[in-house]
Parts: structure tokens; C-alpha cells; sequence
């Protein structure tokens, strides 16, 4: 059934949107279930990037709705500060069971850029506490994405994202990007050239001291900037000098977690163990918003000194692990656990590649890259208006029913994990013939 538009669409500031130009010719959705979005004229959209890489269960799944009714009747919101609810606890020690390794402990946010705040803060202090206080310096990497709040617009590497809000965070700096090594395009999984760039942070180290430096934060696979994923070694030799020099490493994970990878999380699929992982996204299939980070047991246990009486870490948000978001995430987690989502990409991660390179030749592709169930088709800029090529292929990919994401001149995928083999037939073909259309 169409639903009536509202008649102004002016009072909405859109997010990441070029606001008069939607607002010309709008692209609404009504309606979602499983793989497909419902647009306000009433057409099927195969959904192709699991909402913002979010909806990893696909949509209007039976249990997290009801999870989240109940809840809401149940109890709808409770203090954070001094005060809890069970549901927090249970989905903190579920997360603890399923993260590996040492990462015990999770401190609720309620997006991706809260939980990188909160893991950024989290260094500052922790090296504090340990009476390294001269550790204040982060190290992030460009064209890395970490949300949009000060500390990871900071240590982020976008600069779309930087250049129009001054000075940002004082004591950041940058490792170098691993994209563009033309030996590395149409690779699937890890490209081989590049691991070396990891020593950019032994560099660092040289330049302002090791013992000035409080972490490093990265995304295993660059998302946001087009779907980077990293050279074979690379975030091998960033833990190592991580180690040496007593830096944390911070993984961001917030679009890599929750089965993106074809395993639960990326340090998972990489068997590297970070020091705190930020998450978001999935963790409630993006049905409310919801972030946390993991810290492992030596961090936190850290802060849990002196009289007890003391609040260990000034830091929290009225919404910290909120009772529908943990209603949320419960629900989500088990229809995780009872489809097995957390590693159904790894099935179909073969079968999703094949598809995705058989584009290569197609008009203006320079280069596609996958991994997991995330692919990237990169176009050829056309010199005069740069991603104009992409979002022409974003724009009639929704005309003939699907739904892409794209960054420049580069097309992401990120279907949900319940996506099936016909579907990512489907998927393949209709960008296929939007591709040939491109000028
Ligand atoms: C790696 C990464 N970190 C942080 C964020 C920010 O998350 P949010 O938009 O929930 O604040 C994103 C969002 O895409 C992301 O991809």
C-alpha cells in the first residue's frame, strides 16, 4: 500500500545527504522485510548493503521485534549511572563469551562514534592510571573512518569529513593508507603488496617518542573509505610494534562485526587480538541504536583500584546500555546464533566473490576487491565531476530495484547475511546492467 509523503520535507537536515538535490526527487522507503526495502511508490528493493552495513539478520526479524515489544512494555528505560537493569549484564557477558580471547569487559555506547570516543578515552586513562600519563598521543591511519564526533574525526583519515571543523583533537597523527598499488587490483581477500606500510607506526614511534603514544585505532577493513582491506601482514606488524613499544591497539570493528567477515568478528578472520574492539551497527541489527566497546580484562581491571566507593571512569550516556537496546541485541544475538548468520558468509563468500569479479571488463571498472560477504566495484573517475560515475550507478540501481552504497567512485556491498545464492544472482545482474549504461 503507498503511504502518503509528507508535505514538506524542508525541517529535516539530512545526514551525509545532498539535501537539495533528495529533496528534489526523494527516495523514500516505507517498508522492509528480510532482503528487500518497500519504497513509498511500492517497489521491491533488494537490499544490498544491510541498511549502513547494519541489518546483518535482514529486516523485520521475528525475534528482535518481539524482543523489543516486550521490552518496551516490560521496562522501557532505566538510569544508567549508579543503577542497572539484568539485560545489560546478560548481553555484556554474552558479548564476553563470544568475543575471543581476553576481551572481557563491554562499556555500552549508543553508536559507532561513541564507542570510538569511549575507546579513545579509555587509552588516555588506562596509561594515566599506570602512571603513564605521558602518553597522550593517537595514531590513526587515513582514510580511516571512525565516526563523526571530535576524537574520531580526529584519528580519522577522510578529509571530506575534517577540513571544515578546525583544529580537531591536538596530538594526532596518521599512518599512511594502503590503497592504490596497482599489483593489488581484482584481488580477492588480502592483496600481497603493502604489509610494509605497518611500519609507518615504527616511525612514528621514532619521531615522537613511543612513550608519548597512548593507541592506535584502525578498521581492519576500511569501509567507509571503499572497502580497503589490508595487505597480508599489515595488521600482523601493527600489533607487533604495538607490543614493543606498550601502545594499545584499537580495532575498530563497528561495520566488520557481527559475521560481515564470513567469522563473528575481524579478529576472528585475522586471529590478531587487539587490545579494545568498538562495535555498533550489528549488535541490534541496527534497529536501535546501539554501541559498545570491548576491553580486555587487563584494561579494565586497571581502573578497579582504590576505595570502591570511587567511580572508576568519569565517562557514559544517559542511554548506556538502554533496556530496549539491549532487548535489541539480545533478540539479535540469538537469531545470530540460531541461523548461524556469524558464519554464513564464510559458505557463501566464494560463490559472493565469483559474482562480484565477474564484473571485471565492465565499462570504467578499475578495480574490484572483496572479502567476506563485502565487495567494491571501483569506477574510473570521470576528470571533471569525480564520483559522479558511482552515484549515477547508486541512482539507477534504485530505479530498477537496488539498493548500493557508494564512497567516490566506488560501489559497496554489504548485503545481509540471510542474503540467498539467487539473490546475489539477482544483485550482481542489475548492477550489471547499470554498469553498461554509465557515460
Ligand atoms: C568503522 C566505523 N567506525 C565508526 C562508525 C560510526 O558509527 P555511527 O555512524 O554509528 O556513529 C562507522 C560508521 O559507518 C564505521 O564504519
Amino acid at each position: 500500500m503507498n503511504q502518503p509523503l509528507p508535505n514538506s520535507l524542508q525541517a529535516y537536515w539530512m545526514p551525509f545527504t545532498a539535501n537539495r538535490q533528495f529533496k528534489a526527487a526523494p527516495r523514500m522507503v516505507v517498508g522492509a522485510k528480510d532482503m528487500h526495502y518497500r519504497t513509498d511508490d511500492g517497489r521491491q528493493l533488494l537490499d544490498g548493503t544491510a541498511g549502513l552495513w547494519c541489518c546483518n539478520a535482514g529486516h523485520a526479524r521475528p525475534r528482535i521485534v518481539e524482543a523489543i515489544q516486550k521490552q518496551a512494555a516490560e521496562l522501557d528505560y532505566a538510569p544508567a549511572f549508579q543503577m542497572g537493569h539484568p539485560k545489560a549484564f546478560t548481553l555484556a557477558a554474552r558479548l564476553a563469551r563470544i568475543m575471543p580471547g581476553e576481551l572481557n569487559h563491554a562499556f555500552f555506547t549508543n553508536s559507532g562514534s561513541e564507542s570510538v570516543e569511549t575507546a579513545l578515552k579509555i587509552a588516555l586513562a588506562y596509561h594515566r592510571i599506570r602512571g603513564e600519563g605521558g602518553r597522550v598521543r593517537l595514531i590513526g591511519r587515513e582514510k580511516g573512518y571512525h565516526g563523526t564526533n571530535f576524537g574520531g574525526m580526529s584519528v580519522g583519515g577522510i578529509t571530506a569529513n575534517r577540513k571544515m571543523f578546525g583544529a580537531l583533537v591536538a596530538g594526532v597523527d596518521h599512518l599512511r593508507h594502503t590503497h592504490g598499488d596497482p599489483r593489488n587490483r581484482f584481488v580477492r581477500g588480502l592483496p600481497e603488496h603493502g604489509a610494509e606500510f605497518a611500519d609507518d607506526l615504527e616511525r612514528l614511534c621514532q619521531l615522537h617518542d613511543p612513550s608519548t603514544i597512548a593507541a592506535v585505532i584502525v578498521e581492519p577493513v576500511q569501509g567507509s573509505a571503499g572497502v580497503i582491506v589490508p595487505p597480508r601482514g599489515y595488521l600482523e606488524r601493527l600489533r607487533a610494534i604495538c607490543d614493543r613499544h606498550g601502545i594499545l591497539l584499537i580495532f575498530d570493528e563497528v561495520i566488520t562485526g557481527f559475521g560481515r567477515m564470513g567469522t563473528p568478528f575481524a579478529i576472528d578472520w585475522f586471529g590478531i587480538e587487539p587490545d579494545m574492539v568498538t562495535l555498533a551497527k550489528g549488535i541490534t541489527n541496527g534497529v536501535i541504536p546501539m554501541g559498545v566497546v570491548m576491553v580486555k580484562s587487563a584494561i579494565h581491571d586497571a581502573f578497579m583500584q582504590g576505595p570502591p566507593q570511587t567511580i572508576e571512569f568519569f565517562h557514559g550516556y544517559t542511554y548506556s546500555a538502554n533496556p530496549m537496546a539491549c532487548a535489541a541485541a539480545l533478540g539479535t544475538l540469538d537469531t545470530y546464533e540460531e541461523e548461524s548468520l556469524l558464519t554464513r558468509g564464510a559458505e557463501l563468500a566464494d560463490y559472493w566473490a565469483d559474482a562480484a569479479h565477474a564484473l571485471k571488463g565492465l565499462p570504467h571498472v578499475i578495480d574490484i576487491r572483496t572479502i567476506g560477504l563485502i565487495a567494491a566495484i571501483e569506477l574510473e573517475p570521470l576528470p571533471s565531476k569525480p564520483s559522479s560515475r558511482a552515484f549515477e550507478a547508486y541512482l539507477k540501481c534504485f530505479e530498477a530495484g537496488l539498493l548500493v552504497r557508494t564512497t567516490a567512485d566506488i560501489v559497496a556491498l554489504s548485503p545481509p547475511l540471510i542474503i540467498e545464492r539467487r539473490q546475489i544472482d539477482q544483485l550482481f545482474e542489475i548492477l550489471t546492467k547499470v554498469l553498461k549504461t554509465i557515460v
